[in-house]
């Protein structure tokens, strides 16, 4: 068998995403596993232009304009706890179809809400969507989709996420003119956030169409069906049956997340590193510029609404864009160069944007025009998403995924997303009140200056893990060899 696999192994390697045939079914369970994605980006981008509308509404402080930020994320640290259990219980179609409805009824309450308090329990609500959506997808996209290009889904994965930001964005930003053109008071933020409802539905309906995971069936003994999806899905009898084999010798490792993190202190060590990552990758700052890019704007000098929005929809745009840079680079230079490139660049341009910010001595001594200093802060900003979405946006969820042994990966996976959404949490929760009160020169130099630390983090202890099978990396770990040397062949 290890044989077949290797043979296997090969043979894909060769192949490529663009060199085989896939199935169209392929195509379209990667397009719906995507939508997710997407409405996660929806949810995460449209905040930062609706913010202003609810905080006018509602008169609401900074800390209840922080909590309505906030108040997402800590749904979605719920929803991604949730989903270990209702994924392996009911499964990943089911669980992917009730974030759908979550989505639906979150998105399209929070938009009728009629007071703070409210608004904040119905983004609580579409948090667990979020949630859920982040741990499943990828889940049941790793598990249906063929070896050879499961990489680049994941990759893809990201990039759905960062074009559902900017596509929330550009709503944002169109319902903003619209609106003051038309003279309607009030109703904004209602239509920004209640718009989200039709991908929602467009999700359930594709979600309803695909096939169970083949392993999760596998899973539950049904073994028959498993066999029927994998035919779907593969080109030959020889890769079903082949899967089929692989599925059920890991299965039964797999059971032992937890036992194994208390027996085992080498997975308890990869689980760590897992929940490092993801609290690097929301140290960098990244929400602070997604959440609060218009407030981000204002600071720098640029007062009217429309230039809040635009260039907001333009920090979005350059996120799409550099994604590209690491789904090119990520398999060809590997995944520490590229990051310590992208900790040097979001290093230096964060604390650029700090140092070069306008104060607002400044803003008023411009007299109505915009200061020089707030384009140099706008450019190091752009230059900052930059270097985080060719480096830390995709590659911390790629090493995430490539660092646990199959036995213990479902939970390995649950800590460290889990750990994504309760730090991505606090940052949202802090942030203005971190401006307001240190001033923006100090805030974004925290946030620059902590890249040091997260570069040692990567000299110490980080793999690289370009170029070698999971199976590997498991085995390295499990003897024992120190995390960073877990990705080297010898
Ligand atoms: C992060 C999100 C972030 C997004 C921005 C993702 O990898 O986990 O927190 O908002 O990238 O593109």
């Amino acid at each position: 068998m290890a044989e077949d696999i290797a043979v296997q192994m090969g043979r894909e390697a060769a192949g490529g995403f663009g060199a085989k045939k896939y199935k169209p079914l392929v195509y379209i369970v990667a397009f719906t596993a995507a939508l997710a994605g997407l409405l996660f980006g929806l949810d995460i981008g449209v905040i930062s232009g609706a913010l202003k509308f609810i905080a006018k509404q509602f008169s609401a402080t900074t800390l209840q304009q922080e909590w309505v930020v906030s108040s997402l994320l800590f749904g979605a640290v719920a929803g991604t706890l949730m989903s270990g259990f209702l994924s392996k219980k009911y499964g990943r179609k089911k669980t992917l179809l009730l974030a759908a409805v979550v989505f639906s009824v979150g998105a399209l309450f929070s938009s009728v809400s009629t007071s703070i308090g409210i608004l904040i329990g119905c983004r609580v609500f579409l948090g667990l969507a979020v949630g859920m959506a982040s741990f499943t997808a990828p889940l049941y996209l790793s598990e249906i989709a063929p070896r050879s290009i499961r990489g680049a889904l994941i990759s893809m994965y990201q990039l759905m996420i960062t074009i559902g930001i900017v596509i929330a964005f550009l709503s944002d930003a169109y319902f903003a003119s619209y609106f003051k053109y038309h003279d309607v008071v009030g109703g904004h933020w209602r239509i920004m956030l209640g718009i989200i409802v039709i991908p929602a539905v467009i999700m359930f309906i594709g979600v309803f169409f695909l096939p169970e995971s083949p392993r999760w069936l596998v899973l539950k003994g049904k073994g028959k069906r498993a066999r029927q999806v994998l035919h779907k899905v593969r080109t030959t009898e020889e890769e079903v049956a082949l899967e089929l084999e692989e599925i059920e010798t890991n299965l039964g490792e797999e059971q032992a997340g937890w036992k194994m993190f208390k027996s085992n202190r080498y997975f308890r060590k990869a689980v760590y590193l897992g929940i490092g990552l993801q609290i690097i990758q929301q140290l960098t700052g990244i929400n602070v510029v997604m959440y609060y890019a218009p407030s981000i704007f204002k600071s720098a000098g640029f007062a009217s609404t429309a230039e809040q929005m635009w260039g907001t929809v333009i920090v979005g745009m350059v996120n799409v864009l550099a994604t590209f840079i690491a789904i090119a680079f990520v398999d060809r230079w590997g995944r520490k160069p590229i990051m310590f490139t992208g900790f040097v660049v979001m290093g230096i341009a964060m604390c650029v944007v700090g140092l070069a910010m306008p104060s607002e001595a400044d803003i008023a001594s411009a007299a109505g025009h915009t200061p020089v200093t707030a384009f140099i802060s706008i450019a190091a900003l752009l230059i900052f998403i930059i270097g985080f979405a060719a480096s830390a946006g995709p590659i911390i969820w790629v090493i995430c995924s490539e660092i646990y042994p199959l036995a213990g990966r479902d939970f390995g996976i649950t800590c460290s997303t889990a750990t994504n959404w309760i730090v991505n949490g606090i940052v949202g929760l802090t942030f203005l009140s971190m401006l307001h009160g240190l001033g923006a020169t100090a805030t974004f130099l925290f946030y620059g200056l902590v890249e040091v630390l997260f570069f040692i983090f990567f000299l110490i202890w980080v793999p690289e893990t370009k170029d070698i099978s999971l199976e590997k990396i498991a085995t390295n770990l499990l003897a024992g060899k120190r995390l960073r040397d877990i990705g080297r062949k010898a």
